[in-house]
C-alpha cells in the first residue's frame, strides 16, 4: 500500500523513479509524486491520478541522479496534489509508506514550534517533527523523531543540505534495499529494483540506511554499523511484464499451472511412495505431533485459501481447525497455548492485519507457520516456521496465481501432516500427491476453453447482483469467486453455503439475477442439485459448473449454462473451478470497460490496518 522509491546513482534519477512507480503502481494509484536534488536544490513534482499524469508533468530541466518518489493510496486526507507525497517542511523532504497513528496529537505540539500542516494527511507531521529536530545531524533527528512517532513507517528522506543522499528507516512498512554500478536504490518491494540487481535486503526495523551513488551504509539508530542479511529472487525482469498480455490479471491467470508446479517441485521427493518433503524449508515432522488445534489466519483471497485449507486439514486430521479473519483475530482474544499450530497465510507477507496476528499467536505460546509468497517478507521472518509458495510476482491487485499457490501449499502441509500423524499411509498419501502433481496439467486443460468464459460473460456484464453457490470445498471456492468478481467488475456479490440460501437470501432470487452454481463434490452433489433447481424455480439465470462424468445427472432445463471441468479426485476440483471463476470476473470487467489490474480504491499489499 504506498510505493515508495529512491534511487541515487549514475542514472537520471526523474527517469529511474518513474520507472519505478510505474512498477509500483499496484500498491497505490490515487496521486504521486517525486523530489530530486538539482542545482537548484529540491526540487518537487506532484500530481493527482496516475504515474503517466506525473510523467508528463515533470519539467525537462530536472536533471538529477538522486532522488525519492511516491505513489499513494489514500488513508488520510483526500486525493489531492496537496496531499500526494513527498511533503517537505523546512530542510527536510520525505515520502513515506504507513500510518503515524498519534499524528493528531504532534500536530498541535509543532503547531507551537511555528509549523503548520498544509495537507490533512499523517504523513506531514513526520516531516514537521524530522525538520524540527534536525540540527545538522541527520542520526540525531531521526532518533528524536522515531521515539515520538506511534504507527508503522518506511521512510525515504531527503536533507536540503545534504545533496544526493537519501536516508531511510522503517517500521512495519516494508523497504527492500539494493545496490548496482548504475547506482543504489531502494523500493517498497524488489519488483521496482529487478532492473538493478538480483541481490538485496530488506532494511532491518529501526535501522537506518543511507544511500549514496557507490554505497548504502546501514547502522543502528547510534551510528553502529550493521550487516544486513543479503537474499536473492529466483526470478527476473520478464516475470513481472505482461509479456504480450493485455492485463497483468489474464497473465498471472495463465501463470498458474506454471506456478503450481514450481511451488511442488522442491517439496516432491519420490521414493517407493512420493510424500511432500518439507526438508529444504526446514520443517520437521515433530511440529505436526502434539498439535491440539489449528487456527489459520489471513486477509480476502489468503484467507479464503484458508478456508480451503481448513476443510482439507479437519477432514483429513480430526483435529479442530478454525479459520479467522486476521483483522478480528488480532483484537480478539484468541484461546492459544503452545499446543496451537496457528497458520499465517499472506501473498506479500506485509498485511498488517495478518502481521499482527502472528505477533499475537506468539505472545500466546502458539506454534506459528506462515504460507508466504515474497521472500524475506516481515511475516515470513518473524514466523517460526516458513512455507514459501513460488508464484513469482503477483502484479494484479486481484489475485489470482498466489491463490492457487496458496492452495498448492495447504493440500502439501495437509498431506504431509497427515501422514506424520499417521492418519494416511505412505500409499495414501502417494496417491493424493500423483493428483496433486496432475493439477497444472488439468488447469491448463481449463484455460484452453477461455473462449466459453469470454462468451458466456457477455450475460454477467449488465448483472447488478450476483451469487455464488456451493457446499464444502465448493463454498470455500465460492466465497474466492465473489470477491474476484465484486473487486474487478464492481457488480454486487455474494457467495453462499448453498444449503442456507432459503435461510433468507433467496428472497434477493428474482427473474435474471445471475447464479454461479458450484457442484463439484461428489459427496453433496445430489444436495447442490437440489439448491440449483431451489434458484432456478424463482428464475434465477443459473451458470452450474460440475465435473466430467456428470453431464448425464444435469437435466435438461436445470441451468442456463454448462461448465464442466476435467475429471479428477473431488479434492482436486477448486484448481480447475478457480479458474473458471477468474476468467468470468476477467472478461466481465473487460467487457464493461474497467481497469483490470488497478480496481477502484484497492491497493495491493495492505500495510494498514
Ligand atoms: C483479492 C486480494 C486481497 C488479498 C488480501 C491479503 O484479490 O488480493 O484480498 O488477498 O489483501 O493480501 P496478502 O495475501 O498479501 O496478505
Amino acid at each position: 500500500m504506498c510505493g515508495i522509491i529512491g534511487f541515487c546513482g549514475y542514472l537520471n534519477a526523474k527517469e529511474e523513479l518513474i520507472k519505478g512507480l510505474a512498477e509500483l503502481e499496484y500498491r497505490g494509484y490515487d496521486s504521486a509524486g517525486i523530489a530530486c536534488f538539482t542545482d537548484r536544490g529540491i526540487e518537487v513534482v506532484k500530481s493527482v491520478g496516475k504515474v503517466a499524469g506525473l510523467e508528463n508533468k515533470l519539467p525537462p530541466q530536472m536533471e538529477s541522479g538522486c532522488g525519492i518518489g511516491h505513489t499513494r493510496w489514500a488513508t488520510h486526507g483526500g486525493v489531492s496534489e496537496v496531499n500526494a507525497h513527498p511533503h517537505r517542511c523546512g530542510n527536510v523532504t520525505l515520502i513515506h509508506n504507513g500510518i503515524i497513528e498519534n499524528y493528531h496529537e504532534l500536530a498541535k505540539e509543532l503547531e507551537k514550534t511555528g509549523r503548520t500542516p498544509l495537507s490533512q494527511t499523517d504523513t506531514e507531521v513526520a516531516v514537521m517533527l524530522l525538520d524540527s529536530l534536525y540540527k545538522g545531524d541527520a542520526l540525531e533527528a531521526l532518533r528524536g523523531t522515531v521515539e515520538r512517532l506511534e504507527g508503522a513507517y518506511a521512510f525515504c528522506i531527503m536533507f536540503a543540505d545534504r545533496k544526493d543522499e537519501i536516508y531511510c528507516i522503517r517500521k512495519g512498512s516494508p523497504l527492500v534495499c539494493c545496490s548496482s554500478e548504475e547506482g543504489c536504490a531502494v523500493a517498497s518491494d524488489m519488483v521496482a529494483l529487478l532492473r538493478y540487481s538480483k541481490e538485496y535486503f530488506v532494511l532491518p526495523e529501526h535501522q537506518v540506511a543511507k544511500v549514496t551513488k557507490n554505497a548504502i551504509l546501514v547502522t543502528d539508530l547510534e551510528g553502529m554499523e550493521v550487516s544486513p542479511v543479503m537474499l536473492s529472487i529466483n526470478w527476473d525482469m520478464s516475470a513481472a511484464q505482461k509479456n504480450g498480455f493485455k492485463h497483468y490479471m489474464l497473465k498471472e491467470i495463465h501463470e498458474q499451472p506454471e506456478s503450481i508446479r514450481r511451488t511442488l517441485a522442491p517439496r516432491m521427493k519420490k521414493g517407493e511412495y512420493i510424500l511432500p518433503d518439507f526438508s529444504e524449508d526446514g520443517i520437521e515432522d515433530e511440529l505436526f505431533l502434539n498439535v491440539g488445534r489449528i487456527v489459520i489466519t489471513a486477509c480476502g483471497t489468503a484467507m479464503h485459501a484458508g478456508m480451503m485449507g481448513r476443510i482439507l486439514l479437519e477432514r483429513l486430521l480430526r483435529i479442530p481447525v478454525s479459520v479467522e479473519i486476521a483483522s478480528e483475530f488480532r483484537y480478539g482474544e484468541p484461546i492459544l497455548n503452545e499446543k496451537s499450530l496457528v497458520i499465517l497465510v499472506s501473498q506479500s507477507g506485509e498485511t498488517a492485519d495478518t502481521l499482527a496476528a502472528l505477533r499475537l499467536a506468539k505472545e500466546k505460546g502458539a506454534k506459528t507457520l506462515s504460507v508466504v509468497n515474497v521472500k524475506g517478507s516481515s511475516i515470513a521472518r518473524e514466523s517460526d516456521y516458513v512455507l514459501y509458495t513460488h508464484a513469482g510476482p503477483e502484479i494484479a491487485v486481484a489475485s489470482t496465481k498466489a491463490y492457487t499457490a496458496q492452495l498448492t501449499a495447504f493440500y502439501l502441509l495437509t498431506f504431509r501432516f497427515a501422514y506424520a500423524v499417521g492418519k494416511l499411509t505412505a500409499k495414501e498419501v502417494s496417491g493424493y500427491m500423483q493428483g496433486l502433481n496432475e493439477v497444472g496439467e488439468l488447469m491448463e486443460k481449463m484455460l484452453e476453453q477461455k473462449d466459453r468464459m469470454k462468451e458466456l460473460s457477455k450475460r454477467l456484464t449488465p448483472a447488478q447482483d450476483l451469487f455464488f453457490i456451493g457446499r464444502s470445498l465448493d463454498y470455500a471456492l465460492s466465497c474466492e469467486g465473489s470477491i474476484k468478481l465484486k473487486e474487478i467488475t464492481y457488480i454486487h456479490s455474494e457467495a453462499y453455503a448453498a444449503g442456507e440460501l432459503k435461510h433468507g437470501t433467496l428472497s434477493l432470487v428474482t427473474g435474471g439475477v445471475p447464479v454461479i452454481a458450484l457442484a463439484t463434490q461428489s459427496d453433496v452433489f445430489s444436495k447442490m442439485i437440489s439448491n440449483v433447481k431451489e434458484v432456478r424455480a424463482r428464475g434465477a439465470m443459473v451458470i452450474l459448473i460440475t465435473k466430467e462424468g456428470n453431464e448425464a445427472v444435469v437435466e435438461n432445463g436445470i441451468c442456463d449454462e454448462h461448465l464442466v471441468i476435467p475429471a479428477s479426485h473431488d479434492v482436486f476440483a477448486p484448481f480447475t473451478a478457480a479458474v473458471i471463476l477468474q476468467l468470468l470476473a476477467y472478461y466481465t470487467s473487460s467487457y464493461r470497460g474497467l481497469d483490470v489490474d488497478q480496481p477502484r480504491n484497492l491497493a495491493k499489499s495492505v500495510t494498514v490496518e
